[in-house]
């Protein structure tokens, strides 16, 4: 069967260039700077497809923003984001202000650090660190599934698609070794809801009243897709 169009996600490689990998189809590349990928996209593409199936269409997902490993130059990024701008943190898990919870959390983030599938950066082409997207293990139903977050902690880059984006790109490269992933959030997070129902995610979870955020109580709410579900999904960014 021929496809018409081809989704490469892009990341930043830890020794400097870009890693491109195809969603759903086993092709790898790399190039070490941004402009000549497309060309390199498409040799690979011609070399993996048999001459009358080659895809007319070559998407590069993450076109206005790269996923890349922490540098240490985001160390600054951090300790803004967790001392003076936090205003994020009011949207993402406000109900967790457990001093413990959240210094064993940044120790499991360590430990994870430089793990491809674990949390990468979030960095705009003109070069600007936003934000991140990481993934978390949870008990659904008892058994243990990936769920995957986002911040993008300055309110002036959200609502700009970013979020969307990144978290697509991100995805992709889980699904290569996951066939479901996760998300949470609480009934008050407009715009994470929004962006869970662009994605294709399915509510699987609601507890009702189990969250109280500012004096109003909310939901607990889970999604789910399937990596098909996902891989099909015609409105992914
Ligand atoms: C959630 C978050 C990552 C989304 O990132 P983003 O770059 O703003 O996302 P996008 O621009 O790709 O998409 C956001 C969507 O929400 C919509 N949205 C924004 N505010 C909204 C509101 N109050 N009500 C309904 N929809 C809203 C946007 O219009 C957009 O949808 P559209 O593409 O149909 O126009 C970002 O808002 C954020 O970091 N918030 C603070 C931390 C947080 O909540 N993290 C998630 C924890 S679960």
């Amino acid at each position: 069967m021929k496809i018409n169009e081809i989704i490469f996600t892009i990341t930043e490689s830890l020794d400097g260039g870009y890693e491109a990998s195809a969603v759903g189809h086993s092709i790898y590349t790399q190039s070490e700077n941004y402009n000549d990928l497309p060309a390199i996209l498409r040799d690979a593409v011609k070399c993996h497809f048999d001459e009358d199936k080659t895809p007319s269409i070559i998407r590069m997902r993450n076109s206005n923003i790269i996923l890349r490993y922490i540098k240490e130059s985001d160390i600054a990024d951090y300790v803004k984001w967790t001392t003076t701008e936090t205003e994020w943190m009011d949207w993402d898990a406000p109900w967790e202000d457990d001093e413990d919870d959240f210094v064993e959390m940044q120790k499991q983030n360590l430990e994870k650090e430089q793990n491809f599938y674990s949390k990468l950066e979030i960095e705009t082409i003109e070069g600007e660190h936003i934000g991140w997207v990481s993934n978390y293990d949870f008990d659904f139903e008892g058994e243990k599934v990936t769920g995957v977050g986002l911040d993008i902690p300055a309110p002036e880059h959200r609502g700009r698609g970013y979020g969307g984006v990144a978290l697509a790109a991100y995805m992709a490269h889980l699904f290569a070794k996951e066939d479901v992933l996760f998300t949470q959030t609480w009934s008050g997070n407009a715009p994470m809801l929004r962006l869970a129902e662009k994605l294709g995610f399915a509510e699987v979870r609601r507890i009702k009243n189990l969250r109280q955020v500012r004096g109003e109580i909310y939901d607990a709410l889970t999604f789910a897709i399937s990596k098909t579900d996902f891989l099909t999904n015609t409105r992914n960014p």
